[in-house]
């Protein structure tokens, strides 16, 4: 990735992955960097091997797993690197339009079952290639339809991923940030007591449930970035990126 004769890949399986690709970049960023020695031509043109040609991305070159994930990765890095040479959006918002379901959410594909971490990697990589302009009925997904799914997804304590689970923390991010890409205020302020009753005190971090069980590094993020949109000590996570805002690369 960055601009320098790039290694002989040491294993067939040793290939450019749109999901550590999207994590590395995320990574610099957080740490300060500008991503200057990036060279993104190579990034979005990794981005367009991704490419199934229906308007999905396999997780690394066409015929390894492919579902919304690589979606969300394959707009987002190209977002970041500021080259979406390597998304067809067209394709891409009738992709992402074919994976919601009956019930207004997305499964990782088309016919599967609505959750929380699909339906934020659809709605998240639609608001991107709308440029971040709220939701408008022309692309793909219907809006109203995601609204009301992430709005419901509120069980009167938490956030839970899909129908008739318990709430997690790492939902008030899922669903909180799809909400925030469709341009939607819903549940805002209203997740945060039950994130913050998963904070284990002793340990430090956050959990996935408040009670017995074990902070890790997933949750605390997700706890915190969905925290930080209400709370002035924070400094705000982009909804689209994951990312704090006052990280990314100018559009
Ligand atoms: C648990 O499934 C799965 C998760 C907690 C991860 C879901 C998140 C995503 C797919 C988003 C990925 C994000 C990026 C940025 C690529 P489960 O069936 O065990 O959980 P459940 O019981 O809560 O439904
Ligand atoms: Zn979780």
């Amino acid at each position: 990735m960055y601009k320098r004769q790039a290694a002989a890949p040491a294993h067939d399986l040793d290939r450019p992955h749109l999901a550590m690709t999207y994590t590395a970049l995320a990574t610099l960023l957080t740490l300060g960097d500008d991503l200057g020695r990036v060279d993104g031509a190579a990034v979005a043109r990794g981005v367009g091997r991704a490419a199934a040609g229906d308007g999905s991305f396999a997780a690394a070159a066409v015929g390894c797993e492919r579902d919304l994930r690589f979606v969300f990765c394959a707009c987002a890095v190209s977002r970041l690197v500021g080259d979406f040479s390597g998304v067809d959006a067209a394709a891409t918002l009738r992709h992402i339009g074919a994976c919601q379901a009956y019930d207004g959410g997305l499964g990782l594909a088309p016919g599967g079952e609505s959750h929380g971490g699909s339906t934020y990697c659809g709605i998240a990589a639609r608001a991107l290639l709308l440029d971040g302009a709220p939701a408008t009925a022309a692309a793909g997904a219907d809006a109203d339809a995601a609204v009301t799914w992430c709005a419901r997804r509120h069980d009167g304590r938490g956030v839970v991923g899909r129908t008739n689970k318990l709430p997690d923390s790492c939902y008030a991010y899922w669903v909180g940030a799809a909400l925030r890409c469709l341009g939607a205020r819903h549940l805002v302020d209203t997740t945060v007591p039950f994130v913050l009753s998963c904070e284990n005190r002793k340990m430090g971090g956050f959990a996935k449930y408040p009670e017995d069980t074990p902070p890790d590094l997933l949750h605390a993020f997700y706890s915190l970035s969905s925290l930080s949109w209400t709370d002035p000590r924070f400094r705000a996570v982009d909804p689209m990126l994951g990312i704090c805002a006052h990280r990314l690369p100018p559009r």
